[in-house]
């Protein structure tokens, strides 16, 4: 049985106080599923302490939206994985969507983000997905694959139990717009077969993935209700506690 994990991805919003704020106030709205689904939110850098410390004893764990692979040195602006450890981050995001299109970031760069985050001892969640005008083209599972075998080159069938895949179709972040249940099922089917062929089909057996993209606290249940489907990451319905609480009360409902 695969644990659901579901992550808040705060992006660049909240300030200060209000993400001291809404870490306390998602470690009490979603305190009563902490026991049979991992949650992990995602604060901007300058708040990850002090929402940490929000975060307080509780289950829910602290993530951060970037980590640079080199361990130190010259790299204005950057941010090490040993700084981010001594922040009490968890968990780590690579190749978000928004870091890919946005940022400009290869697929080689997300695969030393990615191993990076593994060999200081973190966990990662890797996010793939296609573009509309890819989607369009039919080229979804293409891409997908080409995402994972390159974000995940040298990553060892050990470290694979420290790593979530997030399914993430850049047309539906932000946008309102939700793959149904039944597209999201088909490409994270897709998404196992490739990690099985990649390690066996016993680590693609045991490897969480996520759906992301305009999941809210309405459409969760039936996404996550897909036996493929682990889970979710949340980008605009994580800024506001009782709605992220119910998407995560929706992957902690028992799968029929
Ligand atoms: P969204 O973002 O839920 O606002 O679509 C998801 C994400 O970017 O992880």
């Amino acid at each position: 049985m695969r644990i659901p994990i579901v992550g808040g991805n705060w992006k660049m919003n909240t300030n200060r106080a209000s993400a001291r704020s809404l870490a306390q106030a998602v470690t009490s709205a979603c305190s009563s599923h902490t026991h049979n689904t991992q949650v992990v939110v995602f604060p901007p850098f300058p708040y990850l302490v002090e929402a940490g410390v929000a975060l307080g004893g509780s289950n829910v764990m602290l993530g951060a939206q970037d980590a640079y692979f080199e361990p130190d040195g010259a790299f204005t602006g950057e941010v090490s994985l040993a700084m981010l450890k001594d922040c009490g981050v968890s968990f780590v995001l690579t190749g978000h969507s928004e870091r890919r299109h946005v940022l400009g970031e290869s697929d080689d760069l997300v695969n030393r983000k990615t191993r990076a985050t593994l060999d200081a001892g973190l966990s990662c969640i890797l996010c793939v997905g296609e573009k509309l005008e890819e989607r369009e083209a039919g080229q979804t599972d293409t891409v997908n694959e080409r995402q994972l075998r390159a974000g995940l080159r040298g990553v060892s069938a050990d470290q694979m139990a420290r790593i979530v895949i997030a399914y993430e179709p850049v047309w539906a972040i932000g946008t309102g717009k939700t793959a149904t249940p039944a597209d999201a099922q088909t490409a994270h089917a897709r998404i196992r077969s490739v990690l099985a062929d990649l390690y066996r089909p016993a680590v693609a057996n045991a490897t969480r993935i996520q759906y992301g993209g305009s999941v809210k606290g309405s459409n969760a249940s039936e996404l996550f209700g897909q036996p493929d489907v682990d889970g979710g990451l949340i980008g605009g319905a994580s800024l506001k506690a009782d709605e992220f609480a119910q998407i995560v009360a929706a992957a902690a409902a028992p799968r029929s």
